[in-house]
């Protein structure tokens, strides 16, 4: 079992305590916030024994040996280092940084003392993402993918009015690519590696972050293409389309249904399983697991895969001269 304390008290925090809980690999010690009141009322609500408005005292408490971050995009950094550097497991939210030089940084603090750093990105840590990844041949040739993640925002309505919610301004490193986009695009990386080629179209709004936009990825022999908005909704499915049959996915993130079209016979067969409500459960065995067993060649991978997301989002914002406030 190992300590961890939390940081941010958004929905999110809430939903990852849930799930850490459950998966009985981790023990809620310690909550820190800006405000005294909030991280009293979300250590109390999980027994945590401490609470904190010091962010270099949780750090320093001996007993803590994970920290879960869940603060707005920019600030991800800044506090990731000062618990890598106080020896702390970080899982850090996605997107983990603003860019590639924070994340080569941050793996460098890391591998000095001897910690891991994990992104925090749910989809690809469940059951449904590993059928996909070992049914995935029976498409054949691939040729075309499209992945939408398209969910109008609730904070969208506050932007409208004039507000700046941290999600659609620069200066938090907002924005539909690297607040939605970044599922589908984890999914894509881990099915397919990584592309030949990016090309990011954004629907931009008067912060300068993109409300909506579009990623095509190109890969060799077939291009994938990753739809992704704050500002409207959709209820279309994923596809992954081959020579010999079509993936459907009823959504990216859960990936809580696939189903296999066979080109040719024309038969449907459902492959995926029936996941846990919590699903962020699925991630915290693994990062847990990556913890207590050392195993690198896991954890090399994961660093591998948030490497070419965060390269990707980069490259598509500076496509764009999309800059976030950390880099002005
Ligand atoms: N995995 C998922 O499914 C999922 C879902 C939603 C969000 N997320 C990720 O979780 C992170 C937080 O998202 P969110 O929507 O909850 O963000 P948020 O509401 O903007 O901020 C989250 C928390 O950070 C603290 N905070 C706010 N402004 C801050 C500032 N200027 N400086 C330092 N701390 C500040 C607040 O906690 P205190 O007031 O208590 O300090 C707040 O509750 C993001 O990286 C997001 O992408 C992931």
């Amino acid at each position: 079992m190992l300590n961890f304390a939390v940081v941010g008290t958004g929905w999110i925090t809430e939903s990852f305590i849930q799930a850490a809980l459950e998966s009985k690999h981790l023990k809620l010690v310690g909550v820190y916030s800006r405000s005294a009141d909030k991280a009293k009322k979300l250590a109390d609500t999980y027994h945590a024994y401490r609470y904190y408005t010091d962010i270099e005292e949780m750090a320093a408490n001996p007993e803590i040996e994970v920290v879960y971050i869940a603060s707005p995009n920019s600030v991800h950094f800044k506090q990731t280092q000062v618990f890598l550097k106080n020896k702390k497991h970080v899982i850090c939210e996605k997107p983990i940084f603003s860019n590639l030089a924070e994340l080569e940084a941050a793996y460098r603090i890391a591998d000095e003392n001897g910690v891991y750093l994990f992104e925090a990105i749910r989809n690809v840590h469940t059951p449904n993402f590993q059928i996909l990844k070992e049914k995935l041949h029976l498409a054949g040739k691939l040729r075309s993918t499209v992945l939408p993640y398209i969910q109008y925002s609730s904070r969208y309505d506050s932007f409208l009015k004039g507000e700046n919610p941290n999600v659609f301004t620069a200066e938090f490193s907002g924005g539909a690519l690297v607040d939605l986009g970044v599922y589908p695009l984890s999914l894509a990386v881990g099915l397919f590696g990584e592309p030949k080629q990016v090309s990011y179209h954004p629907v931009r709004l008067r912060s300068g972050i993109d409300g909506s936009g579009t990623l095509v990825l190109t890969y060799d022999d077939f291009v994938c293409t990753i739809l992704c908005s704050k500002v409207s909704h959709s209820v279309l499915p994923c596809e992954i389309h081959g020579e010999k049959g079509t993936f459907v996915l009823a959504d990216v993130a859960p990936i809580s249904e696939i189903t296999f079209y066979d080109s040719h016979t024309k038969e449907a067969q459902v492959l995926s399983v029936e996941q846990e409500s919590k699903d962020m459960v699925y991630e915290c065995r693994t990062f847990a697991r990556i913890i207590e067993s050392k195993n690198d060649a896991e954890y090399e991978a994961l660093k591998t895969r948030s490497k070419i997301v965060l390269r990707i989002t980069e490259e598509a914002r500076q496509q764009n001269d999309i800059i976030f406030g950390t880099e002005k």
